[in-house]
């Protein structure tokens, strides 16, 4: 199979080729599939996500990994065009699994609504649920998808089947890990994802060019009443920093491509801290602020989350009144492809949080925001039901506990092997190993790490400075050091739509080229708030909900050391540092420039905390208090 280049001028390229893009469907099998994947639809009278493969566990590999993996591949991309192909009123058409999370907020498997909630989609959010509540809906996704690659798998011609139905029974879907340092010659969007409309697939037909399902799904039909305003209701395909807010917008995925590059340095690093320092689960899973709770920890999986659906989409960038693409906005967001890719990465990042964590978890709270099938105020736990995932046939649901175990989906990550030897100690040593390997190396830990490992940081007064050598000898004093975030609380629906606050070091860059920002060479981080216009989030209760997050600033601030700028990080430099050269930007809906003190309820406070450094590539760092210093 001929695959993908994963070069950035692949994505210029092929935004150029856009007459193509109606040439390509879906695979020519030489018989009619539609009617066949019907039979095998209409089978099950309700459906049902089955719990029961612990006894045949497979990895879900990164989705590059998962490119190298040749029959697999060739599944993965027939079995997605085959759903996104399935007519959309079926429930596990793309349409119909897609459709659970936001709009078109209708009723799925008979699951129907509280009062007053029928204009929402099922999603959980800024919710104790949220990162519980999406691993049955990854789990569902990826078991429509492993019958349908079972079912492709026999279609091969004799000679090549078995292959194809060995490979079959190790599909699980992969996720796209946008926070480790991206692979030699590729960027943090892979190429697959982004390069191309189109893709040349091996099936059982042959070799063909088929539309990329993974670069966009088409509605068949668009649906224009539950759509309710443009560009929703004109744009036929789902789109990333789309080029205008006309029907005829296109994706530009050069520029999400560089947003994702220029950030991910500092995702890793919150990543890395949600590690490090996130160790209790209400604090861990969720965006909504609670000042009990939050107020020495802004972070969150989900702010984290938040960030990643803002670059992906695109939110705020482009020319006037382009307000970003699909991703951006919680109720179309499901529809691009890039969305399971992302949430898997979610999944994956909790399920190796709950290894590192195993005693904390879902702690009883009240729901800050209503969704389909939960009314707000109303408490969630454990035990809540995570609608609409039926576990059997008698109308229960999972819950938080069910799905605890994610092994019993028959699923498990690289970083987690699951075997009779392996001790949880023991893994949880290797998990360390794989976040310090994957995510630490922006971090001042890594920098101890090597300078561990070179001896050098014992006896460093001695020697000449030189270089890093210097960053080291102003960073650490014996095995501490400091780290420095920005903390940030907003109301989420200050701006009416999706927004993005961007932290900058010096002069900042040119309001009217506000898609330069994340370019320049001084772009600190980005914090995206995911949300929607009011319109468009019909019943979604939003009012008065405030939100937290952070950016991490030291990777940057060391930065600032090896270039001279700032002497140590010290709590006085570092101030005097912030305090003249800390400029912060906004970039609301329409790509308009607000000032930071007109949004509703944004509040930046700078936090730090003395950090103890790692001694062995197993452990990872240790906080010590987080305190905010000053506000801005
Ligand atoms: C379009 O959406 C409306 C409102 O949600 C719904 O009643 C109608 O059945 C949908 N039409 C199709 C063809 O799905
Ligand atoms: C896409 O974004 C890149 C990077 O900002 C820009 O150079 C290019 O002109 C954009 N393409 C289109 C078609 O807007
Ligand atoms: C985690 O935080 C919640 C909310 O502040 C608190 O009720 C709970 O006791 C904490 N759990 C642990 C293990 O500290
Ligand atoms: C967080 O709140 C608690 C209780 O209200 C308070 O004791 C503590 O000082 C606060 N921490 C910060 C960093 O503001
Ligand atoms: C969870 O809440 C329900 C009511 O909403 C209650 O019946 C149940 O006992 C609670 N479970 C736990 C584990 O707190
Ligand atoms: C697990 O340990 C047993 C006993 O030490 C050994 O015989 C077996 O080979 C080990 N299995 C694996 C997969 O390492």
């Amino acid at each position: 199979m001929k695959r993908l280049g994963l070069s950035i001028v692949v994505f210029a390229v092929c935004i150029t080729h856009r007459l193509a893009l109606g040439q390509h469907t879906g695979y020519n099998y030489g018989f009619d599939v539609q009617n066949r994947v019907k039979r095998e639809l209409d089978q099950s009278p309700r459906i049902i996500l089955r719990g029961n493969g612990k006894s045949d566990i497979q990895v879900r590999q990164e989705i590059r990994e998962l490119e190298k993996d040749q029959e697999l591949w060739n599944l993965y991309i027939l079995a997605l065009s085959m759903m996104q192909f399935t007519d959309q009123s079926e429930p596990t058409s793309w349409y119909g699994i897609t459709g659970i999370h936001g709009m078109p907020h209708q009723t799925w498997g008979g699951v129907g609504p509280t009062p007053g909630s029928k204009d929402t989609g099922y999603c959980t959010h800024s919710s104790v649920l949220f990162p519980t509540w999406h691993r049955p809906y990854m789990a569902l996704y990826e078991q429509v998808l492993y019958s349908l690659a079972q079912m492709i798998a026999g279609w091969w011609p004799e000679h090549e089947r078995l292959l194809y139905q060995q490979a079959a029974r190790r599909f699980r879907i992969p996720y796209w890990d946008w926070a480790s340092p991206s692979p030699t010659g590729g960027g943090v969007l892979p190429g697959s994802v982004g390069g191309s409309p189109w893709i040349d697939v091996n099936g059982p037909n042959g070799v063909q060019r088929i539309s990329n399902p993974l670069y966009s799904y088409t509605f068949r039909p668009l649906n224009v009443t539950a759509f309710r305003q443009g560009p929703w209701n004109w744009w036929g395909t789902t789109l990333r920093s789309p080029t205008t807010t006309g029907p005829d917008a296109e994706s530009n995925n050069t520029l999400v491509a560089l947003n994702l590059d220029q950030n991910q340095k500092s995702l890793a690093q919150r990543l890395y801290i949600l590690f490090s320092n996130y160790g209790n689960y209400s604090r861990f899973s969720n965006n909504a602020w609670i000042p009990q709770v939050n107020n020495a920890s802004y972070d969150s999986i989900e702010s984290l989350h938040d960030t990643i659906h803002n670059l992906a989409g695109g939110g705020g960038l482009g020319q006037p009144n382009i307000q970003g693409g699909h991703m951006s906005f919680i109720p179309y967001s499901a529809f691009d492809p890039i969305f399971f890719l992302h949430h898997c990465m979610v999944d994956r990042i909790f399920a190796m949080w709950q290894l590192l964590f195993p005693e904390s978890w879902v702690t009883p709270a009240p729901a800050v925001l209503n969704s389909y099938t939960t009314a707000r105020g109303q408490i969630q736990n454990s035990s809540t039901p995570l609608t609409p995932f039926f576990i059997n046939n008698n109308g229960n649901f999972w819950t938080s506990d069910g799905v605890r175990d994610f092994t019993q989906f028959g699923y498990t990550y690289a970083e987690l092997p699951i075997g009779p030897n392996n001790s949880i100690r023991a893994q949880a040593r290797d998990v360390r190993k794989a976040i310090n390997r994957l995510y630490g190396t922006s971090s001042p830990a890594n920098l101890f790490l090597n300078e561990l490992r070179s001896q050098g940081i014992r006896d460093n007064s001695r020697k000449k400075p030189t270089g890093k050598r210097n960053v080291a000898a102003a960073v650490f004093s014996g095995n501490l050091y400091r780290e420095w975030i920005a903390n940030i609380k907003v109301r989420k629906q200050a701006l009416d739509g999706p927004f993005t606050i961007h932290f900058f070091f010096g002069s900042p860059p040119s309001d009217s080229d506000p898609l330069s920002w994340t370019a320049a060479p001084n772009h600190v981080g980005t914090m995206g708030v995911f949300a929607a216009d009011k319109f468009g989030m019909g019943g979604m209760e939003m009012d008065g909900l405030d939100i937290s997050g952070t950016v991490p600033l030291t990777t940057a601030l060391m930065n600032e050391i090896s270039a001279g700028g700032l002497a140590t990080l010290d709590q006085e430099d570092v101030e005097m540092f912030l305090k003249t050269n800390l400029v912060k930007k906004v970039l609301g809906p329409g790509a308009k420039v607000w000032d930071v003190n007109k949004v509703e309820g944004l509040r930046i406070g700078i936090a730090s905390s003395t950090v103890r450094a790692p001694t062995s590539d197993d452990e990872l760092p240790v906080w010590g208090e987080v305190e905010v210093l000053f506000e801005l």
